[in-house]
């Protein structure tokens, strides 16, 4: 089957911000009868789970077909040519907390690769995206890595994860060597919107663990496509399914590589 990457990306963008409009109206009529606790810290509510059915049922006309890897798991997974993955909500516990700062996260795989990447931040209106080979934009203008060289011109972003608290000391030493030696470390509770920013400079880095495919496919590509490295800590691809992440530019991710890798061993299970 042959597609029109660039007409399917429009597509994207306009039910991305259909549902935006959704979740945002949402917001003012949240009350804490509405929040459900999935896992530690782990938040969803009704809003979550049906921007996701909107999501499913729009994206499941764009493409005939497709499968879904989808957070709220409203839509069974099946092995596909075509697959969303999808977060409709990223950023949950800011959104029940009145926060202004989520984002809905659709990437397109093909045969296992990813093809296309929306990120968009509802309450700015802001709307990140890429199509493979095509360069990444912001609300139809090109976007860059930023250009800086070194983690002590940076302003690095990260994330604390839910899980795997046998790891949050070392995780927690490397935050410290990283606040000492950039120009600070900030933590915005979406991983979406983090790469995001990445991708456009407003960030050198990101890097977390923990991380989920929903979380990090469409912000992950969109950070490729506007010049950056995307990497898990052995610096290898497989960023996607392995839980951990580092994104920025080339040479600020080499750097900051090695003092992952000193402060945040392996995991041993
Ligand atoms: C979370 C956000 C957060 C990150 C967590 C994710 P959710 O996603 O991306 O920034 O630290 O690891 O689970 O639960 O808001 O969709
Ligand atoms: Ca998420
Ligand atoms: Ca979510």
């Amino acid at each position: 089957m042959t597609i029109d990457l660039n007409n399917i990306c429009d597509q994207v963008i306009g039910i991305s911000r259909e549902v935006g409009k959704f979740i945002s109206h949402e917001q003012s009529r949240l009350g804490t009868q509405n929040i459900e606790e999935k896992g530690h810290n782990d938040f969803v509510t009704y809003v979550d789970k049906a921007a996701e059915t909107l999501l499913v049922n729009e994206l499941a006309a764009v493409i005939p077909d497709c499968g879904f890897i989808t957070e709220e798991k409203t839509v069974a997974q099946e092995s596909k040519e075509y697959i969303w993955i999808i977060d409709p909500i990223d950023g949950t516990t800011n959104f029940i907390h009145g926060l202004p700062l989520y984002s809905i996260s659709i990437a397109l795989m093909h045969q296992n690769k990813i093809i296309l990447g929306v990120v968009y931040e509802i309450s700015n209106d802001e709307c990140f995206y890429a199509v493979k080979g095509n360069g990444a934009f912001l609300n139809g203008k090109p976007i860059k890595v930023s250009n800086r060289r070194t983690v002590a011109n940076s302003l690095i972003v990260t994330g604390f994860p839910y899980r795997f608290a046998d790891r949050l000391d070392a995780w927690m030493a490397l935050f410290v060597h990283f606040i000492k030696n950039s120009h600070g470390v900030r933590r915005l509770g979406s991983a979406a919107i983090d790469l995001a920013y990445v991708a456009c400079g407003r960030f050198e880095a990101f890097y977390e663990y923990g991380l989920s495919p929903w979380d990090v496919a469409a912000g992950g590509f969109i950070v490729q496509q506007a010049g950056g490295a995307v990497s898990d800590y052995s610096g290898t691809s497989d960023w996607l399914f392995g839980n951990e992440l580092l994104a920025g530019n080339d040479l600020v991710n080499e750097e900051m590589l090695v003092s992952i890798n000193e402060y945040f061993p392996k995991a041993t299970s």
